[in-house]
């Protein structure tokens, strides 16, 4: 049988993106340890829904570590005390009986309060509609071997693709920078030998989509820190050197230079 612990809850509660927010207090009793930090939340919610209160609004999916969904900032920390974790895999172990902790949704100016905990984050939607994808048309499943891959640019793209979209990179930063995303989605596609043919479009395209909604980068690599996927800040200085290259490369393809 596994142990339980109690906790208190500061949490974020704000009726709509236009409303005034406040913290609210809320207890959490007998939660096992084994439960995920979003399990618990799930109990706090049925108590609130039997004592007849409004249940606290805030997102997931897949809770395995895959959608990016479950963005809560915990104690200050994006998906809270454990490194390369997103917040589904977050366990109630890694707290103490009588512990206080609190809740709070991402806090940028691009991602918008929905709800409580919810944030808007469509602002990424802008940047991978800009240019994070390969317009070609794929007619039938080609033959596997068909364009010979690198091993080390597959395993370094594999590396990029692992990010999950989830905005702790933005949450963290104290400019609310979005280049490790930025980067991230630009160089999967980059790196590979399909992705060349719209590369520096696509870079230019994708950076400055994400200088409309968010700040710039001044290095403090908290984006690492906070990202469940560990994402490398390498990926931000291979598309620095990308958009260098893609605004004197445009320019030619125009023409213009
Ligand atoms: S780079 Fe990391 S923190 Fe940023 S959106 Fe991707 S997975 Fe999340
Ligand atoms: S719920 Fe999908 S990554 Fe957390």
């Amino acid at each position: 049988m596994s142990e339980t612990l109690n906790v208190t809850l500061q949490v974020w509660r704000q009726e709509g993106p236009e409303a005034r927010g406040r913290f609210e207090t809320y207890e959490a009793r007998n939660i096992p340890t084994d439960s995920s930090f979003l399990e618990m939340l799930d109990v706090v919610n049925e108590d609130l829904i039997e004592d007849g209160t409004e249940p606290i609004v805030f997102e997931s999916d897949c809770r395995e570590g895959i959608c990016g969904t479950c963005d809560l900032m915990i104690d200050g920390q994006a998906h809270g005390p454990q490194k390369g974790q997103a917040t589904c895999q977050l366990h109630m172990r890694s707290f103490n009986d009588g512990d206080t902790i609190v809740v709070e949704p991402w806090r940028a100016t691009a991602f918008p309060i929905i709800r409580d905990l919810a944030v808007n984050r469509s602002a990424f939607d802008e940047i991978i509609m800009a240019g994070g994808y390969i317009s070609v048309p794929t007619g039938s499943a080609p033959d596997a071997n068909l364009t010979p891959v690198p091993k080390e640019g597959s395993d370094t793209a594999f590396d990029a693709a692992a990010c999950i979209g989830c905005g702790a990179c933005v949450a963290a930063c104290p400019n609310s920078a979005a280049q490790l995303f930025t980067s991230a989605k630009i160089q999967h596609l980059n790196l590979l030998p399909q992705g060349q043919a719209e590369r520096w479009e696509r870079t230019e395209k994708m950076v400055e989509t994400m200088e409309m909604y968010f700040g710039s980068c001044t290095n403090h690599a908290e984006c690492h820190e906070a990202c469940p996927k560990e994402i490398p800040i390498d990926f931000i200085a291979y598309t620095n050197r990308d958009y260098i290259k893609a605004k004197a490369k445009n320019r030619k393809l125009a023409g213009q230079a």
